[in-house]
């Protein structure tokens, strides 16, 4: 099976808040659709939704292919150092985006992130975002936590490893763990990560070579729209 590079209509662009504009991750929406689209995932889980750029962009992959799987966003809503503290207004219009679109696909689970893990079963997850609080320390936590949920051939997306400033220590985790496993990456709209840490399926063999096409496809796209 070829990889397709759509051309998504992204229902949360109608809503009269704009998320795209509203996040540093949007530069990678038209990847993650993609992505979605290509593996058919049966279950999603996001660590750190904010206000759901990435979240709605996998939720409309899931929509648009008809598939009947779910999409789990995991945050407190309250904010953090890095992303700075913010109000009840963020999850109401995170809440009114999935009624008003993505009603049977996505499950918003307010709580921290270790008080969630013990609700999904080990190896049960195909695609896991990590996109929490950005220290070395922080995003290790969540690497080591969660890995065990993460399914045979499952894929785990880091945002942030191309951010150097301040306490930001994802690329750290990065550089090592892609030394280990099966990865490609993208620079732009502060660098993702895609890591295959329990082995990747056939198909994506082909698409691990074919990463640098991958990459100058997606950052070319993502500064066309303005998003890196
Ligand atoms: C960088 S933002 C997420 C950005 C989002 N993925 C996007 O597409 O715009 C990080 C989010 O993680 C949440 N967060 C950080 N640490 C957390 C933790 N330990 N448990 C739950 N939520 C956490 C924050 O509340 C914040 O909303």
């Amino acid at each position: 099976m070829d990889w397709i590079y759509y051309k998504p209509l992204f229902e949360y662009d109608n809503y009269h808040i704009s998320i795209k504009d509203n996040s540093a991750w949007s530069g990678h929406r038209n990847f993650a659709y993609d992505l979605v689209r290509f593996m058919k995932p049966k279950k999603i889980v996001e660590l750190g939704t904010h206000y759901g750029a990435s979240f709605f962009s996998f939720c409309q992959a899931l929509k648009d292919e008809g598939l009947s799987s779910k999409c789990f966003a995991i945050d407190t809503w309250q904010g953090d150092e890095h992303s700075g503290l913010y109000g009840e207004d963020v999850f109401l219009t995170v809440k009114d985006i999935v009624d008003l679109y993505y009603s049977s696909i996505a499950e918003l689970v307010r709580t921290t992130f270790d008080e969630a893990v013990s609700r999904f079963e080990d190896q049960s997850i195909n695609i896991l975002h990590i996109d929490g609080y950005h220290t070395f320390e922080a995003v290790s936590h969540d690497y080591q936590t969660w890995l065990p949920k993460l399914s045979d051939n499952g894929v785990i997306l880091f945002h942030d490893i191309s951010f150097y400033d301040n306490e930001f220590g994802v690329y750290k985790l990065w550089n090592m763990l892609k030394e280990d496993y099966p990865a490609f990456e993208f620079k732009h709209a502060f660098g993702l990560g895609v890591l295959f840490p329990k082995g990747n399926s056939k198909k994506f063999n082909e698409i691990i070579q074919r990463a640098t096409e991958l990459q100058k496809r997606y950052e070319k796209l993502s500064k066309y729209t303005g998003l890196s």
